[in-house]
């Protein structure tokens, strides 16, 4: 199974991407994930987009086909691809990769809701560095630990997770990505699903249509 999934910055697409990929045996691919590791791990390739990503901008079309090239060329035909692709010039290269892989329909799934609701989860995210997962401040328990794995709250924030920085993210995506996301909600079989409702019920839905 492949899928794609869709969606403004803080929608949920890791939450649920994580979640999916879980459940049925599938590679999570996030762009963005990929770029924070090399950043951490200070690479060739992490000193390159760090400003760009801190600045909430976007990679070039370029390097970003490469490290999508590469991760799905290992992915064995099961994958969830999260944050790819984002502009039209993406599209083309992924049309590109698909038929060097033989891959001819991928399953769509894009998740909506509103910037004032983007914009209050993004400032509330945190990474638990004890379990890995993405959480909300808004559901840490009382003595301040992890929602998923209890460990003491031990929590990063990401870098573009500033209000000023979020604001940025989502005029990129509404000015390049979002035509994107309307050229795949036109397809047959898109699955468009209400991201304000619980992670719960989004994973509920998700799995009903697919
Ligand atoms: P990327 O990491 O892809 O960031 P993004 O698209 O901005 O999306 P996010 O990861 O911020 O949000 P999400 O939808 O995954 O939400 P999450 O599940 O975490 O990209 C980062 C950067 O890398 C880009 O800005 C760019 O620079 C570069 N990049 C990446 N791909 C690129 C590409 N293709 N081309 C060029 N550059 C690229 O959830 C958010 C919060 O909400 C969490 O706290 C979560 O717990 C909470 N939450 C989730 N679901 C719910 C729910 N249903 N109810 C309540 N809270 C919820
Ligand atoms: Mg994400």
């Amino acid at each position: 199974m492949q899928v794609l999934i869709f969606g403004a910055p803080g929608v949920g697409k890791g939450t649920q991407a994580q979640i999916i990929a879980e459940e049925r045996g599938l590679k999570h691919i996030s762009t963005g994930d990929i770029f924070r590791e090399n950043i951490q791990n200070q690479t060739e390739l992490g000193k390159i987009v760090k400003a760009i990503i801190d600045r909430g901008e976007l990679v070039s079309d370029e390097l970003t086909g490469q490290i999508v090239k590469d991760a799905l060329s290992k992915a064995e035909g099961k994958f969830i691809l999260d944050g790819y692709p984002r502009t039209i010039a993406q599209v083309e290269i992924l049309e590109k990769i698909f038929n060097e892989l033989n891959i001819t329909s991928p399953k769509v799934v894009i998740l909506d809701a509103k910037d004032e609701i983007i914009i209050n989860r993004l400032t509330s995210r945190r990474l638990c560095r004890q379990c890995g997962n993405i959480i909300s401040l808004l559901k840490v328990a009382e003595n301040g630990n992890c929602p998923k794995c209890g460990a003491t709250g031990d929590f990063e924030k990401r870098k573009d997770d500033e209000e000023e920085v979020i604001r940025k993210r989502l005029e990129i995506y509404h000015a390049t990505t979002k035509p994107v996301v309307d050229h795949f909600r036109k397809g047959e079989g898109a699955i468009v699903i209400d991201g304000t409702m619980s992670k719960p019920d989004v994973t509920e839905l998700i799995n009903q249509k697919l």
